[in-house]
């Protein structure tokens, strides 16, 4: 039986709503499974992608725990900075870096640039001979590999935006290696997020022992990393079973499939693993409102605070946190003036009155660093077990 992570309901009462809850004993129980997953895999890092939540103590958990950081804005690698993050455990990807957010970079020393275009290589070399530092670049690989999730969230395809083409890998590393200011260090790759079958990690894995024996043959490498980036979904539909995603499985996969030479580290970037199923957006019940059609439950969280269902589609486990009353059918909506504001159709919940409190879980990852203010409305808050 996996152990429950109850939500502190009793806590809850008197906070103004919506607000995000995070429950750090299953943020430090996931952290541990992915430590216990790597600790005994030789080279493997883990950098957490930023990006997926950058409450600042969510990030000084991490950062305690002694995992890297991985970066997409001077904005991610100063809040990493703030949490404590030692330069060299960050690393920094971005198809559009700026001119100050590259000084940054090199200012702070962090470990690596993913690098995504040969302009910014360019770019990346000038800065640092005028600050003179060598800058440490990876390039970001575009594997044309496809991943089984929404579209809207998959990178690895060569019409994609991200990433070098891989028939011009060998150019833009010769280019690096003849720059003044440019260390070469290593290949990166991403394929897309919430991926959930090992396959495309193995298709991947395939896909870069291929572009290693090439580099190879050619006198290239062995590189000192290969970055997979990150990925690994979590089980949207059912939080309290599965609170932990399946570290063992992801890690396996590139164990067996992944061939690295001797000496070299293997790095990841997941975001949404680690910090997707401790967090909750906690949202209060304004009214409920029956129409021919429809019963609709309106609550006070919108998507300014949860924008993930209204762009993705996406499905998010929605619990009534006070009611037993027998189940009945709502759509569950925001007060926001769109029609995409709604984050369940056809959802089944006890029998909801006015007041009650709603948590719309697994909300962790790009939840409340996705709000946005629109329609003048407050960006909801974010607590933590020790601040209730
Ligand atoms: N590395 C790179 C280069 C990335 O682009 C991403 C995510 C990650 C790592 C982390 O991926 P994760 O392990 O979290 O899947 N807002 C969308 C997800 C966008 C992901 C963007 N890139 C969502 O809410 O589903």
């Amino acid at each position: 039986m996996p152990t429950t992570y109850k939500l502190p309901c009793e806590k809850f009462k008197g906070i103004k709503t919506p607000f995000y809850y995070y429950d750090t004993r299953l943020l430090q129980d996931t952290i541990d499974a992915v430590k216990e997953e790597i600790q005994n895999r030789n080279g493997y890092h883990v950098h957490y992608a930023v990006k997926a939540c950058a409450h600042p103590d969510v990030l000084r958990l991490i950062q305690e725990a002694g995992l890297g950081a991985d970066c997409v804005s001077g904005g991610e690698i100063q809040a990493s900075l703030d949490a404590g993050f030692p330069g060299d455990r960050i690393v920094y990807a971005g198809v559009g870096k700026s001119d100050w957010e590259i000084e940054l970079g090199l200012q702070a020393g962090i470990r690596y640039f993913n690098v995504e275009s040969v302009a910014e290589l360019e770019v990346i070399n000038e800065i640092a001979a005028e600050m003179d530092l060598m800058a440490r670049v990876s390039f970001r690989i575009n594997p044309d590999v496809g991943a089984h999730t929404h579209a809207n969230i998959t990178t690895g395809l060569a019409e994609n935006k991200f990433g070098i083409a891989m028939d011009q890998m060998e150019t833009v590393i010769r280019k690096a290696q003849e720059m003044t200011h440019t260390t070469f260090v290593g290949l990166h790759f991403h394929i897309g997020s919430q991926i959930l079958e090992m396959d495309d990690f193995i298709a991947l894995a395939h896909r870069i022992n291929e572009l290693q024996d090439r580099l190879e043959a050619q006198g290239i490498g062995p590189v000192q990393h290969i970055n997979v980036g990150g990925g690994l979904g979590i089980d949207y539909a059912q939080p309290n079973e599965n609170p932990i995603p399946n570290f063992k499985a992801y890690f396996e996969a590139y164990e067996k499939y992944l061939k690295l030479r001797p000496g070299q580290e293997l790095h990841f970037e997941l975001g949404r693993a680690i910090v997707g199923q401790c967090g909750s957006l906690i949202t209060k019940c304004l009214y409920v409102k029956q129409t021919e059609h429809k019963q609709f439950a309106i609550v006070d969280a919108g998507m300014t605070d949860l924008i993930r269902p209204a762009l993705y589609n996406a499905r998010h486990c929605i619990e009534n946190l006070v009611s037993k009353e027998e189940v009945q059918t709502y759509d569950v909506v925001g007060p926001i003036c769109e029609s995409s504001d709604v984050f369940a159709y056809d959802c089944l919940l006890p029998a909801t009155k006015r007041g009650d409190l709603l948590a719309i879980r697994s909300a962790g990852a790009y939840g409340q660093i996705m709000a946005s203010q629109y329609n003048c409305r407050p960006l909801p808050a974010g607590y933590l077990d020790k601040d209730l």
